[in-house]
């Protein structure tokens, strides 16, 4: 439904050039959700407005359901409106002069091939639906809540049927809870709906329960791209690793490779670790990556066991996390409510499972 090839957008300003966007190519399929995931100023939000027609690109090329909408090549520039697109933002832009039932159907009262009254009174009644606020459709829009604003900016975008909704950041004005319910809504509401849509976020767990592909941005290059289980669970280098939240990352040298893990050396020992399917040379620098939850806490010793100390506890509602000092190295742990229970200070020993731990190549 959209392929972006090679985009290049850069911003002049009084200090000089920004790079935004590095050549970046990707898709969305139709029925797909992909999202653009990455720390703030990576460039997501110049993605989306490129996309939009908001910004004018450098170079690539830009096609919406297999029509052209940018090329600098063929030097063709359709604009916003020609685009077939709908828009929500994180700031509603909802018209406070009027009803919520009037501002769902905006796009349908402008431009030519208006359906007729009884028709847009239908179709806003099942956008209001679907996003489950049919009640409200009489009520002046500045009489809504966040998350009633950001359902009628929704269904404004679901009503005129775009082959392609945009999303830049909708639900990062809602508070956390608000933000869980409705994530796993619009992710309910867009496959019933068979939604291709572009959705930007820098919200880990957002795009990962929202899309059925992420690509995460760094500095205004992909940094990875693929199924949210996949980037989740194999990140490629240090800052996806980080970005996926790791929780923690030692330094260490390649020392061998036998039962197809890679050995590690990191000074207290010798990790064992799954190598993301990456090969290795002996003595190369690398980090290991170890989410909090492959640590096991445990007051004996055992099998490739290192001994620690705690540090601090903390409850999480869902378990325990610990920080605990092995040697110079301080690590995060995570346990299950049901593990036993540690005090500050405790000396214990962690055991590390290996099929969780990630080889990941150093950057410079
Ligand atoms: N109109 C502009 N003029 C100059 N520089 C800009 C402009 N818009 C964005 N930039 C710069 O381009 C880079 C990418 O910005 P962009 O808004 O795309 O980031 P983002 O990933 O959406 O960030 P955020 O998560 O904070 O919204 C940043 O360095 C930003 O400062
Ligand atoms: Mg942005």
């Amino acid at each position: 439904m959209l392929k972006v090839e090679n985009l290049v957008k850069s911003y002049r300003t009084v200090h000089g050039t920004v790079q935004a966007v590095k050549k970046v190519s990707f898709e969305v399929g139709t029925g797909e959700i992909v999202t653009l995931l990455g720390p703030s100023g990576c460039g997501k939000t110049t993605i989306l407005r490129c996309v939009a027609g908001l910004e004018r690109p450098d170079s690539g090329t830009i096609s919406i359901d297999g029509e052209p909408v940018f090329s600098d090549s063929a030097r063709r520039y359709v604009p916003t409106h020609a685009r077939p697109i709908a828009m929500v933002f994180q700031s509603y832009a909802i018209w406070p002069h009027m009803t919520v039932a009037e501002n769902v159907a905006y796009p349908l009262t402008v431009g030519r091939n208006k359906p007729n009254k009884r028709e847009i009174a239908d179709r806003v009644a099942h956008a209001l639906e679907l996003v489950r606020i049919p009640e409200l459709a009489q009520r002046s829009a500045t009489l809504l809540s966040g998350g009633q604003q950001q359902r009628v900016a929704v269904a404004r975008a679901l009503i005129r049927k775009a082959k392609l909704i945009l999303f830049d950041e909708p639900l990062s004005n809602l508070d956390a809870k608000l933000r869980e319910e409705m994530r796993i809504e619009f992710k309910e509401l867009f496959s019933r709906e068979a939604v291709s849509a572009l959705y930007v976020t820098h919200d880990l767990l957002e795009a990962l329960v929202l899309s059925h592909r992420v690509v995460v941005m760094n500095s205004g290059n992909i940094a990875q791209s693929g199924s949210p289980r996949d980037v989740y669970s194999h990140p490629r280098d240090e800052f996806m690793a980080d970005f996926m939240g790791a929780g923690n990352v030692i330094e260490g040298k390649v020392a061998g490779e036998s039962n197809g893990f890679i050995q590690v050396d990191v000074g207290f020992g010798t990790l064992s670790s799954a190598s993301n399917g990456q090969s290795f040379s002996k003595g190369q620098s690398v980090i290991v990556a170890i989410r909090p939850e492959a640590i096991t806490l445990s007051g004996d010793v055992g099998l490739l066991s290192f001994p620690c100390r705690v540090l601090t506890d903390a409850f999480l509602g869902t378990g325990m996390e610990y920080l605990i000092a092995l040697q110079e190295h301080r690590l995060r742990v995570r346990m299950p409510p049901t593990a036993a229970a540690f005090d500050i200070d405790d000396e214990a020993f962690i055991n590390i499972r290996p099929e969780s731990c990630v080889v990941l190549q150093r950057l410079n």
